[in-house]
């Protein structure tokens, strides 16, 4: 029986969940514009994970190089995603792109500078000019700590137009309405032990990805998908799980990014040869090729004998032809964690990398003003009154089957303020909130919480977690076969219905981290379950869903969105979404698919 909690009551115009730089740039919009604004956020703002984001952010400002255009932009990011991102939000990306960076610069992002004091920009992967002629210098730096420089900025912002932080409360579930609409969030607080139901006319999803649920990634161990699971629960599908993108250069064993602007700065890769093999995977990009494109080669490398190491399991990044001070000014950061993780100065000696989990371009299904959608099969694009999701969180989307480097930190500022837009034109201040009579009132989150608070099974949480990772690491990898994903499939499945044998033994309700991993990785593990069925269902390759018994993109069948249900015993239904080919407005015509070659 569920013991009782008392409840402490909120009401806000507007609720985010989650204050990473999507979050922060949605709430101080909403707060500016008017509307009293809440942050949930289970860590202090600026440890959110994008404080991690190393090597900057995109927008074809023009600043550097040979001129550019944010329709080459759009170019280069619908040719990234394998053609299943949505023109229409491509569009808006990046054209939003533009005016998103200058505002983030007069809030007082620290950009590096030009010699004539104009924002610095670098190349990145698979980011060209003149549709796929020229190679683009587009990503704006803050020298490797972009993300770093763009959260506090954020936050300052925030504060400045006083939205309200909950701190270190942690997001239970969603409230929903008799309707189908969101009324709200439950949390936890943490430091007091508090129950807390946050009223909101809009609550918005900015809980970033779920890469935790792999052994070997480059998200932080907050990275736990919160906001996905809650709209797995709350009944709604998520949204192309099977594309996982793998960074090329994680730090071999400890798993830390180490930017591709290393490489777009002039470091390159070698094999045991001592050979700059990507000259032959993508003769033209080479070590600029996008992402799936460079972990595949490197898979391929290591795979065929050529790793380099005791026991040629992975490949050297190479920088030290590079003037010294230029990575002392541009990549001071990777030169530190590469010297703390793998004992190696820069300057002297390559950095030991291997491709490691980084992004999850699926998530919760949103359209471009960023409200989440609930697909039906007489409305494919009925929206969900009341809930908005945004950043890694999200699935809008603009990364289809593969994320281009740098377009990420700008997905999170121009959907987040694209969310507050959308909130000012649809929200009337200080309105009353909906009755909860009828639907939930917030007492589901409590008996999930208060099960696992009393969960006295024998399987640790710690023991099943790896588990899950290590399922998901073997068996949803850069390559993937029909047969290691109906394993995986079996493996998963079985880890769920583990969950139900989880015992903790802390029962207290003040900073419980014992069961705050456990709900964490209840979390984890329906994306993990959802993710797998979803690359076992698709039988093509796209993007970073690299199939070796289907190696060739099928437009005919499969140029479709996944959109995946999972109920509370692990039962998953499937169906399809049409990719959206119509672009927003006559500035750019549709960008017809063709092959992907770099
Ligand atoms: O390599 C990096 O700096 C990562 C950037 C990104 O994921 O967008």
């Amino acid at each position: 029986m569920t013991q009782s909690y008392e409840i402490i009551d909120h009401e806000f115009d507007v609720v985010v969940v989650g204050a990473g730089g999507a979050g922060l740039r949605a709430g101080f919009g909403c707060a500016e514009k008017g509307l009293r604004t809440a942050f949930i956020s289970k860590v202090f703002p600026t440890r959110s994970h994008t404080v991690a984001a190393q090597g900057g952010i995109s927008a074809a400002l023009g600043n550097m190089g040979d001129g550019d255009d944010w329709r080459f932009h759009m170019y280069d990011t619908i040719k990234g995603s394998d053609w299943l991102a949505d023109q229409d939000a491509v569009e808006y990306l990046c054209k939003e792109a533009i005016p998103a960076i200058i505002e983030l610069e007069h809030y007082g992002v620290p950009f590096s500078r030009t010699a004539e004091g104009k924002i610095y920009q670098r190349a990145f992967g698979g980011m060209t000019t003149n549709y796929g002629k020229g190679t683009a210098q587009r990503t704006c730096a803050a020298a490797d700590r972009t993300g770093h420089a763009i959260l506090h900025t954020l936050y300052t912002q925030s504060l400045k137009h006083k939205a309200e932080f909950f701190i270190e409360y942690f997001a239970l579930d969603l409230i929903m309405g008799e309707d189908g609409e969101c009324l709200g969030v439950m949390a936890w607080d943490l430091d007091t032990g508090t129950l807390h139901r946050f009223r909101g006319h809009q609550t918005i999803l900015a809980t970033g990805g779920y890469g935790r649920a792999y052994f070997s990634c480059t998200s932080a161990h907050i990275c736990t998908g919160d906001g996905g699971a809650m709209a797995l629960r709350a009944g709604l599908p998520l949204q192309d799980m099977e594309f996982t993108q793998f960074h090329p250069t994680g730090i071999y064993g400890a798993g830390c990014l180490i930017t591709e602007g290393v490489r777009g700065e002039g470091g390159y890769l070698t094999n045991s040869e001592g050979e700059r093999f990507m000259e032959r995977y993508a003769p033209s990009a080479k070590d600029l090729a996008s992402r799936d494109v460079v972990s595949r080669s490197m898979t391929i490398e290591i795979r065929e004998g050529r790793g380099v190491g005791p026991k040629k399991d992975h490949i050297h990044l190479n920088l030290m032809h590079l003037d010294p001070d230029i990575i002392g000014e541009r990549l001071p950061g990777i030169a530190e964690s590469a010297r703390i993780f793998a004992g190696v100065d820069v300057t002297k000696e390559p950095i030991p990398v291997l491709p490691t989990v980084h992004y999850n371009m699926g998530g919760i299904q949103t359209n471009y003003k960023t409200e989440v959608i609930n697909p039906t099969k007489k409305d494919p694009n009925k929206a969900v009154p009341g809930l908005m999701a945004i950043g890694e969180a999200g699935c809008v989307s603009v990364h289809g089957a593969n994320r281009l480097g740098s377009n990420s930190l700008l997905d999170l500022v121009v959907f987040g303020r694209a969310a507050a837009i959308h909130c000012a034109e649809t929200i009337t201040p200080g309105a009353t909130h909906k009755s909860l009579k009828g639907g939930d009132d917030g007492t589901k989150a409590i008996e999930r919480l208060d099960h696992y608070r009393h969960a006295k099974g024998k399987t640790s949480t710690s023991a099943l977690r790896e588990k899950m990772q290590r399922v998901m690491q073997d068996h949803a990898a850069v390559f993937r076969t029909g047969d290691t994903l109906d394993a995986g499939v079996k493996a998963i499945d079985k880890c769920f219905k583990e969950k139900k044998d989880i015992g903790i033994s802390d029962r207290s309700m003040i900073f419980n981290t014992d069961l705050v991993e456990a709900l964490e990785l209840d979390n984890l593990m329906s994306q993990a379950v959802v993710s797998m069925h979803s690359a076992a269902n698709r039988k093509e390759s796209r993007g970073a869903h690299a199939r070796e018994d289907f190696p060739d993109r099928n437009d005919k069948t499969w140029m479709k969105h996944t959109v995946t249900w999972i109920d509370d015993k692990g039962k998953i239904k499937i169906d399809y979404r049409p990719v959206i080919m119509e672009t927003l407005t006559d500035d750019i015509e549709t960008i017809p698919p063709k092959k992907r070659v770099y």
